[in-house]
């Protein structure tokens, strides 16, 4: 008889060390930014492991990594399961690995049994997830998802100066021997598993988090623009100075938008001013916004106050202000099917479930465009992610493994 399947806690928690070695950083934090020379080391250790279980290896032109242990009919759509291994600037060890190395685990666990699955089980590692070092976020799965890369994402810039094309294509290079598939290969569906990367699940002592929705997103980069002077002769008068405005601006975002609003998210998380020298009134100022909201409606009417605001602010101090859309991504709800797999996954585990909507953005909206998609979550300490602290207790780990192979086995009808 085949034995059942099971997730070997131990194993999962070394290749989550050895992934977290990979950009370590001074406070025990990950640094692997999107294609960039550490997450080209964490790709080549999964495509590794990968060769030595005599899993297939594929990757597509937006870099998505592909392993493949086949099923017993080859030409169905693979049930896919999978994350990110790209990390923000001071990331953590868990965020996207987690999901990645689980779904690596849940592979060998099937091979360890022996269990011969009707369709292909496909892991996948999606490129620049993050979304810190080039925008948008959600790289490879918006590309897979609309089965084409949009020739302005490969002109976008990180903040080093690289140019997303040529690290894609450096990426792509450095594992030559993984074979090309096309952009957007069909999928039976997709399932995730994530640290919660809030507080509710470790709050209320609840190991699995039935992901129901996502709330929306959308980024913006505002650009103000006056005229650079010299800092010891400008009078008041004379000055046409951005950073005035920007000031201004920010000031009344972040005093009105959440105050007004307990279910809104806004973050400035990057300021620049050009040409940043101390004794100069900048030319321009630029910066980011991220919003986040449940509903789409308050979504856009955010960002109509960010507009309005940036505006205003501007034509006070006789600049300019230009806001560009970086990303945009509706909320979106997961299919019924998708969320009751995780839950009797969960109950049949032995461990309690709740459903919560996910504050931060994932690759699975993406895939919901093209399979009935689903997340598993999990709890983290103190409910701190794109932070170098992030934590995940071991036994969460092993929790969320084990949904993640007994919702596969449901998908999988065994
Ligand atoms: C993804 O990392 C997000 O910012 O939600
Ligand atoms: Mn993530
Ligand atoms: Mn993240
Ligand atoms: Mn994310």
């Amino acid at each position: 008889m085949t034995p059942l399947p099971a997730i070997r806690p131990e194993r999962l928690l070394d290749r989550l060390a050895a992934f977290a070695a990979i950009g370590r950083t001074a406070k025990g934090g990950v640094d692997r930014q999107a294609l960039t020379e550490g997450d080209r080391a964490a790709r080549a250790l999964l495509a590794r492991l990968a060769r030595a279980r005599g899993f297939a290896l594929f990757q597509d032109a937006a870099a998505n990594l592909f392993v493949r242990r086949e099923g017993a009919d080859s030409g169905l759509p693979p049930l896919l399961v999978g994350s990110h291994l790209d990390t923000q600037p001071t990331g953590g060890r868990f965020d996207g690995a987690l999901g990645t190395l689980a779904a690596f685990e849940l592979l060998e666990a099937l091979e360890d049994a022996g269990l011969a699955t009707p369709r292909a089980v496909e892991l996948v590692a999606w490129t620049n997830e993050e979304g810190s070092r080039f925008s948008p976020g959600c790289l490879g799965s918006q590309a897979f998802a609309a089965g084409r890369l949009a020739p302005e994402w490969l002109e976008a810039r990180a903040p080093d100066g690289a140019r997303l094309g040529e690290e894609l294509a450096a990426t792509l290079a450095a594992l030559p021997e993984v074979a090309m598939r096309p952009l957007g290969t069909p999928v039976a569906a997709y399932l995730e598993l994530h640290i919660e990367q809030g507080p509710v699940l470790e709050r209320e002592d609840v190991p699995i988090g039935a992901v129901s929705a996502i709330q929306g997103t959308r980024w913006l980069e505002v650009t103000m623009e006056g005229a650079a002077a010299h800092a010891g002769t400008t009078p008041l008068a004379f000055r046409r100075d951005p950073m005035v405005a920007a000031v201004a601006a920010l000031h009344h975002l972040q005093t009105r938008v959440m105050p007004e609003d307990p279910a809104a998210r806004l973050t400035v998380g990057r300021i620049r001013a050009e040409p940043g020298s101390i004794n100069a009134v900048p030319e321009r100022v630029s910066f980011s916004v991220d919003i986040r909201h449940p509903d789409a409606g308050r979504l856009a009417a955010i960002e109509a106050e960010v507009r309005d605001v940036c505006t205003a602010s501007a034509t006070a101090q006789d600049c300019t202000a230009r806001v560009a859309v970086r990303f945009d991504m509706a909320p979106l709800a997961f299919a019924e099917e998708m969320i009751r797999a995780v839950e009797t996954a969960a109950a049949k585990a032995g461990l309690a479930s709740r459903r919560l909507v996910s504050g931060a953005f994932h690759d699975a909206l993406f895939l919901a465009r093209v399979a009935p998609a689903g997340m598993i979550f999990v709890p983290c300490r103190d409910g701190v992610s794109h932070n170098e602290a992030e934590d995940v207790e071991p036994r969460f780990s092993a929790a969320g493994a084990t949904v993640l192979l007994g919702g596969a086995l449901e998908l999988l009808g065994l």
